[in-house]
């Protein structure tokens, strides 16, 4: 049986350096974002390098019927899901004091309110994946941020939905590892992508992670067996000071 993926915020930076990968190994792709233009041209490029199949769905994750039909979606395309990718997300800067509560509001449902639906929609499929292939299991990923383990001035809102990301991705190893489905929460410091593009007059893009290497973390993430459970990885920018981002 082919294998299949679905990545959120598959059309740039992260997500699409993921999709791309598991387009190589030849999986069948669940590909998703808002602009329906650019997931287009990305499903041209990921059947181009050799994706078995890509299933395109361009909707706003903020929209409370995404994940259903999302996943949905993927069900009636390819079965079964061997692989979750929760990658896409959104940026709020500011401090506390002065969060408008709309701005809270719309980071919690990207980040957090959505990832929670997806996974739960997607379970039976994971499940499904697992049993047809008892070695392996099935793998879900969430992109989450360093400063949802080290709280960074003026992230309040974006690293509290990631620091309940990664208490999301661990009760989901307590409660389903045993059948062979597990998690791992990424937390990485600043990614040189358009996100980090607020930052970057004072972080140089050529200091900041590749997006490269987040994406060979979730190449050997995907190959583990479904004995190991390996629910947090910490990625520190080098000469950060190991807890800012
Ligand atoms: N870059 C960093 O420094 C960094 C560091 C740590 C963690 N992360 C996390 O890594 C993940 C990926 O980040 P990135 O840097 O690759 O971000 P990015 O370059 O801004 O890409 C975000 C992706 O998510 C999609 N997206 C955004 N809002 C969406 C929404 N409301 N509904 C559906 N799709 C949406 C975007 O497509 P559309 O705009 O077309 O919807 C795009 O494909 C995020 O969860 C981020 O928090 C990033």
């Amino acid at each position: 049986m082919t294998d299949s993926a679905l990545v959120t915020g598959a059309s740039r930076g992260i997500g699409l350096g993921i999709a791309t990968r598991l387009a190589q190994l030849g999986y069948a792709l669940t590909v998703t974002a808002r602009d329906a233009n650019r997931l287009g041209e990305i499903a041209g490029h990921l059947r181009r390098e050799g994706a078995a199949d890509v299933h395109v769905v361009a909707a706003d994750l903020a929209d409370p019927a995404t994940p259903e039909a999302l996943v949905g979606g993927h069900e009636a395309e390819f079965g079964t899901m061997r692989a979750l990718i929760l990658n896409a997300g959104v940026g709020t800067a500011g401090p506390i004091a002065e969060l408008p509560a709309r701005r809270f509001d719309k980071t919690v449902a990207v980040n957090l309110t959505a990832p929670v639906a997806v996974l739960q929609a997607a379970l039976p499929l994971l499940r499904a994946a697992a049993a047809a292939d008892p070695a392996r299991g099935a793998k879900i990923v969430a992109l989450s941020s360093i400063t949802g383990v080290y709280a960074e001035a003026g992230l309040a809102a974006y690293g509290a939905t990631k620091a309940a990301l990664i208490s999301l991705v661990e009760t989901l190893d307590a409660e389903e590892s045993g059948n062979g489905v597990s998690a791992t929460a990424i937390a990485p410091g600043h990614v040189d992508t358009d996100m980090s593009g607020w930052i970057k007059d004072r972080i140089p893009a050529e200091t900041m992670i590749p997006v490269d290497d987040i994406v060979e973390i979730v190449d050997t993430l995907l190959r583990l067996s479904s004995r190991t459970v390996l629910p947090k990885l910490v990625l520190t920018r080098a000469g950060a000071g190991l807890y800012g981002a």
